[in-house]
């Protein structure tokens, strides 16, 4: 496996790869990586030639204090890749992916704007302005992202599309602890305590994925419903609930699949968590 931090090299690597006829398979993150990433990459694997996985923290989508907090282990992230046979790992440092001068952004207008988006905008638009530049620098043939992050993969696919980024974006289902958690980077921040209380957050998502399933179409009472049950729990504090269409994040669009999804915070940190429902229309 082969560690690179320039841009201009990591584009020069991925050229060379398709010149010998072969596909790219692309796996972003923020490092530190987990269970979760590695059914991404091992997803990659199986359908492509090369596989790259970027472990980059990006500041356009933190406050300070978060962003200097997220944990970072470079020896880690590259012991795993290699283990699991990923050909590059692009680990480049901040200058070198937003140097002096550094001034354009990319924005996805109306889906980052739904759930909690209408919030933390500023958070997608440095999301999206971050992968557009990795598919610029990586130019992979496919992509792949978790489920986890159900509204970052929608608007990366929105952005995908209307940018024609030559790319197919891959979902990967959620991967979970035996109690259910949804693994995370952040779940390394939790305390003990904090960890246990936050099972409350997979088991309520769950409960109201039932009712959804069993045909309860009021998203507002379903919504309040799931802050009561996590909010059961002293130690965590939901932020954010809502129930909206999977695919446009609307919650007065009933389509082929409906997300419930939830944001928490657990002792300061923030977690989320969701479940897709096939629904028919
Ligand atoms: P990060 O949080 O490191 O996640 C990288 C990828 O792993 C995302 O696509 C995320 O959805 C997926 N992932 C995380 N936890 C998972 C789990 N438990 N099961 C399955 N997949 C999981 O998401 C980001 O980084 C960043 O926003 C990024 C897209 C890299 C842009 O900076």
């Amino acid at each position: 496996m082969k560690v690179i931090k320039s841009p201009k090299e990591m584009t020069k690597a991925s050229r060379k790869e398709r010149a010998n006829a072969k596909t790219i398979g692309f796996v972003p993150t923020l490092g530190f990586l987990h269970e979760g990433h590695a059914a991404l990459i091992r997803a990659a694997k199986k359908e492509n030639g090369v596989v790259v996985v970027s472990r980059f923290v990006n500041p356009l989508q933190f406050r300070a204090k978060p962003f200097a907090e997220y944990p970072r282990d470079e020896r880690m992230d590259i012991s795993i890749c290699r283990n699991a046979g990923v050909d590059y790992l692009f680990s480049p440092s901040t200058e070198a992916m937003y140097p002096e001068g550094f001034d354009t952004s990319v924005e996805v207008d109306g889906l980052a704007g739904r759930l909690e988006g209408a919030r933390i905008r500023w958070h997608y638009r440095g999301v999206t302005t971050v992968v557009a530049k990795l598919f610029n620098i990586v130019q992979p043939d496919r992509a792949y992202f978790g489920k986890k992050d159900a509204s970052q993969l929608a608007i990366l696919k929105r952005m995908t599309d209307d940018l024609n980024f030559p790319v197919r974006i891959v979902p990967v289902s959620t991967r979970r602890a035996g109690d259910g958690l949804a693994l995370s980077s952040r779940n390394s921040l939790l305390t003990a305590e904090e960890r246990t209380a936050a099972i409350v957050i997979p088991q309520s998502v769950k409960a109201v994925a039932q009712m959804v399933k069993a045909g309860n179409r009021d998203r507002a009472g379903m919504a309040k419903t799931l802050r009561l049950m996590i909010e059961k729990e002293p130690m965590v504090e939901v932020d954010f609930a809502a129930i909206v269409d999977a695919d446009t994040l609307r919650d007065d669009v009933y389509g082929t699949s409906t997300l419930v999804y939830t944001a928490a915070f657990v002792g300061g940190k923030r977690l989320t968590d969701n479940v897709v429902v096939k629904t028919r229309t």
